[in-house]
């Protein structure tokens, strides 16, 4: 039986907290915020020890710790636990710069525990589905990958003044492009590849000069295989949107929402059944991975190359140029 620390009882905890509560081989021991009545709020439902001091919770003999706290304390949450030699399953974005991501892959490799950041590759059944149909073979080698995602300003402008301020501060969340994007650029990087080369433009759309987040970016990512890869999202679109989708030389998948369309030249759109790749919770696969020494989905490495991307997309967007990876 896994015993379970929990460090960040906001929002995402909640979610953790529930799909933790279906499983019979772990159990949540001790949970930290430093809001206290948010911590106690999830101890309570486990008969859970409270922590407002995150290296307290590190005390104890917790086996796994989920922590769940905004992106700029991550690094050093990370590096603590994994010195204190738990197993940790991290929220995305990793942290907030590529050096700080390649620290913490020391400290997790030297400690050699095992590490997992929240990212639903692995997990989503439509965007396995389109994956795995195209390393299938079944619609040629890539020429393009497609991935729109908007959301509302209303992300950004209610969490002004709320606990979860954090979110509108650039140094503290990352922006748009490592809070939001880094989804879609983990979807992408899973089908594509190693990234040759990315152009990007990011904007802030947002009047408000107390949100210094940036809130749109827009991108080209040419893969190492000869494909690209063209990127969009938002924060500013009052209509919510997703689109995805992969040409390859010999057909089409296309993504709307929870359904999977594939066409191959000439032949008629056929709708595809759509199963996600672990086909269990994030957290019932971090537990295998444990038990029976496997890498998880969206392992350390992943991560670490995915903050690589997007801050060759923060470069190419100031200095207005291609850059290489
Ligand atoms: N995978 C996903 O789809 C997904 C969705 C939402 C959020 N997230 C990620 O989860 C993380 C948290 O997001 P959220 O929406 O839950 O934010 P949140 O603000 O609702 O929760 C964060 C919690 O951390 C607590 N906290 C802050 N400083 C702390 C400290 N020093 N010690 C202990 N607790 C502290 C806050 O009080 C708060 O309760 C972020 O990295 C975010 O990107 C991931």
């Amino acid at each position: 039986m896994f015993k379970i620390g929990i460090i960040g009882a906001g929002e995402i905890a909640q979610n953790h907290e529930s799909e933790i509560a279906k499983l019979d081989d772990c159990k949540i021991t001790a949970v930290c915020d430093i809001r206290e009545d948010a911590a106690k709020a999830i101890a309570e439902k486990h008969g859970a020890r409270v922590f407002t001091d995150y290296r307290d919770l590190l005390k104890t003999d917790v086996d796994i710790v989920y922590i769940l706290t905004p992106p700029f304390l991550h690094k050093e949450m990370t590096i603590a636990a994994a010195e204190a030699g738990k197993h940790i399953f991290v929220e995305k974005p990793l942290a907030l710069s590529y050096e700080d991501c390649v620290e913490i892959k020391a400290a997790v490799d030297k400690a050699g525990v095992k590490c997992q950041v929240g990212y639903i590759v692995g997990y989503n059944p439509a965007g396995d589905t389109a994956r795995r149909l195209f390393k299938e073979n079944k619609i040629g080698d890539l020429v393009v990958i497609w991935d729109k995602r908007m959301h509302s300003a209303n992300i950004l402008n209610s969490s002004l003044g709320t606990h979860k301020d954090w979110l509108t501060d650039k140094n503290k969340s990352g922006g748009h492009l490592l809070e939001c994007m880094t989804h879609e650029v983990q979807w992408m990087l899973s089908i594509g590849g190693e990234v040759e080369s990315v152009y990007a433009n990011i904007q802030s759309a947002n009047p408000n000069p107390n949100i210094t987040a940036d809130d749109n970016c827009w991108a080209i990512l040419k893969f190492k295989n000869g494909g690209i890869g063209v990127l969009g999202t938002s924060w500013s679109c009052p209509i919510n949107s997703m689109e995805k989708g992969i040409l390859g030389t010999a057909g089409v998948i296309e993504i709307s929402g929870r359904k999977v369309k594939m066409a191959k030249n000439d032949d008629e759109v056929q709708e595809v059944e759509t199963v996600a790749d672990t086909n269990m919770s994030k957290q019932a696969h971090f537990n295998k991975c444990i038990r029976e020494n496997l890498k998880p989905f969206n392992s350390i490495d992943e991560a670490v190359y995915n903050i690589k991307v997007i801050i060759a997309m923060h470069k190419s967007s100031l200095n207005n140029e291609v850059v290489k990876l």
